[in-house]
């Protein structure tokens, strides 16, 4: 598969690092969609189990957009495989898959969040999420925290941060290592006017004196992913800076918390747990 002058496409960075290091390769590129060059072919691999289904379709039809012979590497049934090629057969109907929906944390205002397919969430809100956006604005109105230098970590489309800053003027840095929740994040900051900067990467930021680390990770890996937040989150927060994660299960990810704070609260919202932590 990378023989000959291949330019190799991810959408997540930590895949694109990975595909560098095992293979040796510098032609490796992470953006949001297909770089438009003059191909001779573009193999797209993809399946079910590897993405969701809007967006194979969506990535179908980019790269059938570009004018190139276009291979399928699917891995899953035939009749689906049918299925994605007949729903790309005609160009003529190009589809848009960006998304619009609400969410609000309380005392704020109703936000029109943008979303694409492969960003998480979307077309709808996590509710694990908004329960971390409501414990963060909460406990920053009860302080009276104005100004507040805010890391959200795995951020998404911004859901977070962007409720956060809704109720408290915050500073923000949003974190994803996914291209496509970037790229929605920065349509949601333009949207609403934020003050905040969008870092892509997989492992964090050298970026140090936060006062609050906001993070949902993703739990497909264990805690592996997890501890890369809680890792980020020790080293840039400031002494006294508090660190906030998400979880369904806090009896899960405390011990995991634990290693990197002394002490960890929970606090309960939406059926999820709230891990805080002081630095
Ligand atoms: C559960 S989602 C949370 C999204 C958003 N904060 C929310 O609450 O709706 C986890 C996010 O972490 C991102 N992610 C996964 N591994 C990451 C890593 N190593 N560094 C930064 N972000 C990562 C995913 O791309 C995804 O957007």
């Amino acid at each position: 598969m990378l023989e000959g002058d291949t330019l190799v496409h991810t959408l997540d960075i930590y895949h694109a690092h990975a595909i560098k290091k095992k293979f040796k390769r510098d032609r490796v590129v992470c953006s949001a969609h297909l770089p438009k060059e003059n191909w001779d072919l573009v193999k797209f691999r993809t399946g079910p189990k590897l993405m969701s289904g809007e967006l194979m379709l969506d990535m179908m039809q980019e790269a059938s957009l570009l004018g190139c012979r276009v291979e399928l590497d699917f891995a899953g049934r035939e009749r689906d495989r049918n299925e994605l090629l007949a729903k790309v057969k005609d160009l003529r109907r190009v589809r848009s898959f960006r998304a619009e929906w609400e969410a609000s944390v309380p005392g704020g205002p109703v936000l029109k969040f943008v979303s694409y397919p492969g960003c998480f969430c979307h077309r709808r809100k996590d509710d694990g999420g908004l329960a971390l956006a409501e414990v963060v604005s909460r406990e920053l109105q009860e302080r009276g925290a104005n100004g507040v230098k805010l890391l959200d970590m795995g951020c998404g489309c911004g859901l977070v941060g962007l409720l956060v800053n809704s109720v408290v003027p915050c500073e923000l840095t949003l974190i994803d290592s996914h291209s496509r929740a970037i790229e929605a994040a920065e349509e949601n900051i333009a949207r609403f006017g934020a003050k905040a900067k969008t870092v892509l990467s997989d492992d964090g930021t050298g970026e140090t004196g936060f006062d609050v680390f906001a993070g949902n990770p993703p739990y497909y890996s264990d805690y592996r992913i997890a501890e890369v937040f809680l890792d980020t989150a020790r080293r840039c927060l400031k002494p006294g800076g508090v660190c906030y994660t998400v979880v369904k299960n806090a009896e899960n990810l405390r011990p995991v918390q634990e290693k990197y704070f002394d002490s960890v609260e929970v606090i309960h919202r939406r059926g999820y747990a709230v891990l805080k932590s002081h630095a």
